[in-house]
């Protein structure tokens, strides 16, 4: 089998981490297959595919590409401006679209693939335009589509030429048969899954006070993180808010861990405005930021407390996972596929999104109670290697692949 990938991005954010977790499954399981990727731009995730033996092609976007999104209009106030703000992108973008088609056609010729698979929405839309009619086309749904004006259209438009849709939870299946109109079996929701062998109780933990600059913290302390791109999305706003609502001389510390990736313009907010809040709730000293880590178990290992604060529903939540499996005591946002990833009070605790006292509650429970940590701590290290291992992502691609390609040869005769 030949299956050729295309990602919007070279970084390492959730969704390039869950691509190479789907390579590595795929490899481990069949390595006489064929498994090409096409990045549009170099970074972490063009070395790590290539360790992993994976053909990978960079096709750069052009500047104009990289940084149209939805994420920066939505920050514009009015409808008005909002459109002719697009329009402009649009006309901007145009010829660069143009021009980066026929270098990715160029580029998937070349690898013949019998599967295309594409992993980000700009990819899923030029895809859908460039894909030769006869290789069947599978998008990798990981966003709720319904939250961006601008994709949800072009996605209803070229829905059509998508042969299969996957989603990484229930709740974004849903999203996606709703505002795409897809029948319910042309979306099938696959879990992401991680290393459960990498993502372990017991192995290397970083000096999160050394990368954040911070002076050694007593033993004592409880150490609870937020790990994760910068999204604006991703709650760490209300995360800080929670720390200052804890006493002043609770035995935490706080962390951030993590930068801003994505080069989509506005989507991500950078350090130095955390630090700025940070500072103005007067948690200078008692919050660190990492910057972005390469080693995320290791990051995870050095936590006592792992947190997950997204605002808007959260399509899966890897962290959640992640934390989970390195038998950590997970706080996450309850809302989208986020909830159907834990079970409140037995492998993780649950907080309504964007209300800093709920996990400001949540937290506090847990830096006093150290049974309750090991308890969640432990089951979520069972739910992990139950639901979350990455051997199940070959297990459950490797039929869609099959009667896909099978479809598709069928229909050449
Ligand atoms: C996206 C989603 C996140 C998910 C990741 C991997 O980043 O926002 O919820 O964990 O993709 O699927």
């Amino acid at each position: 089998m030949r299956v050729l990938y295309l990602n919007p991005s070279g970084q390492l954010g959730g969704a390039e981490r869950s691509l190479l977790d789907i390579l590595a499954s795929l490899r481990a399981a069949f390595p006489d297959w064929s498994l090409g990727l096409i990045s549009s731009s170099t970074g972490p995730l063009v070395e790590a595919a290539e360790s992993l033996g994976v053909q990978v092609r960079v096709v750069t976007f052009p500047p104009t590409l990289a940084r149209l999104g939805d994420a920066a209009l939505r920050r514009t106030q009015h409808a008005l401006q909002r459109h002719l703000a697009l329009v402009k992108n649009l006309a901007w973008a145009g010829p660069q679209v143009l021009l980066y088609q026929r270098q990715l056609r160029a580029a998937m010729a070349a690898f013949a693939p019998q599967i295309v698979h594409s992993n980000g929405f700009k990819m899923h839309v030029l895809a859908a335009q460039t894909v030769p009619a006869q290789v069947p086309l599978v998008w990798h749904i990981r966003d709720y589509v319904g939250r961006r004006a601008v994709m949800a259209r072009l996605l209803r438009w070229h829905a059509g030429r998508c042969a299969l849709v996957v989603a990484n939870s229930q709740s974004a299946a849903e999203d996606v048969r709703r505002v795409c109109n897809l029948p319910h079996e042309k979306v099938r929701t696959v879990y992401n899954a991680i290393d459960t062998q990498q993502f372990t109780p017991d192995g290397a933990r970083l000096d999160l006070d050394k990368l954040a600059g911070l002076p050694p913290a007593p033993p004592e302390t409880v150490r609870v993180g937020l790990p994760g791109t910068l999204a604006r999305w991703k709650g760490h706003e209300t995360f800080l808010q929670a720390l200052a609502l804890l006493p002043p001389d609770a035995p935490v510390r706080g962390y951030i861990i993590g930068g801003a990736l994505y080069e989509t313009e506005g989507s991500q907010l950078s350090l130095e405005e955390l630090r700025q809040i940070a500072a103005q709730l007067n948690l200078a000293d008692r919050v660190g930021f990492t910057g972005f880590i390469r080693e995320p178990a290791a990051a995870l290992r050095a936590l006592d407390i792992v947190v997950h604060a997204s605002v808007a529903p959260e399509p899966f939540g890897r962290v959640i996972v992640e934390g989970m499996a390195c038998g950590r005591a997970v706080v996450a946002s309850r809302a989208g596929g986020a909830e159907e990833l834990f079970t409140e009070g037995v492998n993780a605790l649950g907080h309504p999104p964007s209300n800093a006292h709920a996990l400001a509650k949540c937290i506090s429970k847990l830096i006093h109670d150290k049974d309750l940590r090991a308890a969640l701590g432990d089951a979520g290290r069972r739910t992990a290697t139950h639901r979350f291992d990455r051997r199940r992502l070959a297990e459950e691609l490797t039929p869609l692949y099959r009667s896909l390609a099978l479809d598709a040869s069928d229909e050449r005769g």
